[in-house]
């Protein structure tokens, strides 16, 4: 047996032995600058569309959309003719519903996966393990373990991966903003607040098991999670809702301004102390996460204060709060004044009267950024590097950690509780008002609040509960586990 044959040989062996997916590399070292690079797109029911719009716009600078991947025929069979219809390729793209079949074409040289989020994990491994870069949709985790294995196997096989955070892209906006409040221009930041006032309504409650459809192979896309049965009345999208697939709105726009308060405070790791309180106010549906929550996040400089509302300003009303101009934003405040990130692209400073200082605006092509690291090789050159990418949705996880681990309280025990944190009573007393505009009473419908929780930002992972650290990782449903070895 020669060596490179010996070797394969024993690839092979390991994975049959362990159950850990391998096969043989895409060979980019073969690649030059100027070469074509073979893109697939997985899954496209709406996030992924962007995606596969992001790649076909950059056509003539060698991007081609070579594949695409979805466990719903119907989308996948759309999607190709759609794509194929427009192509001028002699070649035609390439469909699969089983990513890793796709996995084992050697001329993709990348993917760029748009799945719900209890695949990106397991996808975006097995993908490298085969030698594709890969660029993944936010949170780029379902959980705080298997996203820090995402930035080990990146490191490990030399991958660029990029987060579908594409704030980090508006170079000339928000990263200006965060380098200017870095330097000190307001003084130092006191506290680092991300909004997601986004309207979301009842999803509906079922009665029992629904028909998948018989587009669907629904073993695939449960995927690592369990296949339970159906029990929402939408497949697709309104997963985000059920902790099995999704992390509520705090994992799914929430995110964005999670990530960019982590920006603007500078911190690389993990909150020493988080908790969290809320609930699923105002209706009862099939969905389980909160719609209305705060996280604190204890960061020893300045806490990172989260807010989630899914009501409306009131009753009366279908339109959203805003705080100092931001529904979905962030705002940092500091010692002379504060700046609000009111959206993706741009970022404005106000003295401590609310006078304007400074605005910055300006965005780059979050997808045209991940190709262009593709051809350097050069993870620095990504906006949104993967390590980015699992500290931000790992946010979200511990503060939803400690929200599942809740109890339902009364206000006051809820402000007794929470009394010695900067700025919280504040948070909280504007998440009651808000509950009270949406004739929501407090002390019957009751609030949870879950338990300050340390962490060790070394080992990610809690020191004073184990049933926080049970929710540190899922049980993944064989085949589809993440491997402990990348
Ligand atoms: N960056 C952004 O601004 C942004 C915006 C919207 C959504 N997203 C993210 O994009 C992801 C997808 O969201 P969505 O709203 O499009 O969800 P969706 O449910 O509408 O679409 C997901 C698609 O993935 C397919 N799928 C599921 N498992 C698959 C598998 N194993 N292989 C191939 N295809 C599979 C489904 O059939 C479906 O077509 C989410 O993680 C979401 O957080 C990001």
């Amino acid at each position: 047996m020669n060596t490179t044959t010996r070797r394969s040989f024993i690839k092979q062996t390991a994975a049959a032995s362990t159950g850990v997916f391998y096969i043989a590399k895409t060979s980019w070292a073969a690649k030059s600058p100027g070469d074509t690079i073979n893109m697939a797109v997985i899954g496209f029911h709406g996030r992924g569309q962007s995606h596969i719009s992001g790649y076909k716009a950059q056509a003539k600078d060698g991007v081609r959309i070579a594949a695409l991947c979805d466990v719903d025929s119907k989308v996948l069979s759309g999607g190709l003719d759609h794509l194929n219809k427009d192509s001028k390729d002699k070649i035609k793209a390439q469909g699969y519903s089983d990513l890793r079949k796709l996995f084992e074409n050697k001329d993709i040289d990348a993917v760029s996966i748009a799945t719900p989020n209890h695949w990106h994990s397991l996808a975006s491994i097995w993908a490298m393990q085969a030698g594709k870069d890969v660029y993944v949709e936010k949170p780029v985790s379902h959980n705080v373990w298997e996203g820090r294995q995402m930035v080990k196997c990146a490191r490990k096989h030399g991958k660029i991966v990029q987060t579908g955070t594409q704030s980090r892209s508006s170079r000339e906006g928000i990263f200006e903003a965060v380098k200017w409040v870095q330097a000190g221009n307001l003084g130092k930041i006191k506290l680092a607040r991300g909004l997601c006032y986004k309207r979301r309504p009842s999803i509906g409650k079922t009665e029992g098991p629904q028909t998948i459809p018989d587009t669907v192979d629904f073993d695939l896309w449960c995927g690592p999670a369990p296949k339970d049965e159906l029990r929402r009345a939408k497949l697709h999208y309104d997963w985000h809702w059920q902790w099995n697939y999704g992390n509520g709105d705090l994992g799914n726009q929430g995110i964005h301004q999670m990530d960019i308060a982590r920006w603007f405070l500078g911190e690389m790791a993990l909150s020493p102390r988080v908790w969290s309180a809320g609930g699923r106010m105002g209706y009862e549906d099939d969905g389980q996460t909160g719609n209305t929550q705060i996280v604190y996040h204890d960061y020893e400089k300045a806490p990172l204060i989260f807010e989630v509302r899914g009501l409306p300003e009131s009753a009366k009303s279908k339109n959203m709060d805003k705080l100092k101009g931001a529904s979905v934003g962030v705002i940092v405040e500091c010692e002379n004044g504060y700046v609000v990130v009111p959206n993706y692209t741009g970022a404005t400073a106000y003295d401590k009267d609310g006078k304007e200082i400074k605005t910055w605006k300006g965005s780059e092509d979050h997808f045209k950024n991940f190709i262009s690291a593709c051809r350097t090789r050069n993870k620095d050159d990504l906006n949104a590097d993967i390590l980015e990418g699992h500290l931000s949705s790992a946010l979200c996880h511990t503060g939803n950690i400690s929200y599942r681990l809740g109890q339902k309280k009364n206000p006051d025990e809820i402000k007794e509780q929470i009394k010695g944190d900067r700025f919280a009573a504040e948070s909280f007393g504007r998440m009651a008002e808000h509950l009270a505009q949406n004739e929501v009473d407090i002390t019957k419908d009751k609030l949870t609040i879950g338990p300050a929780l340390k962490f060790n930002p070394e080992t990610e992972r809690f020191t004073d509960s184990e049933e926080a650290n049970a929710l540190v990782k899922d049980k993944y449903r064989k085949p589809f586990v993440v491997p402990d070895e990348v």
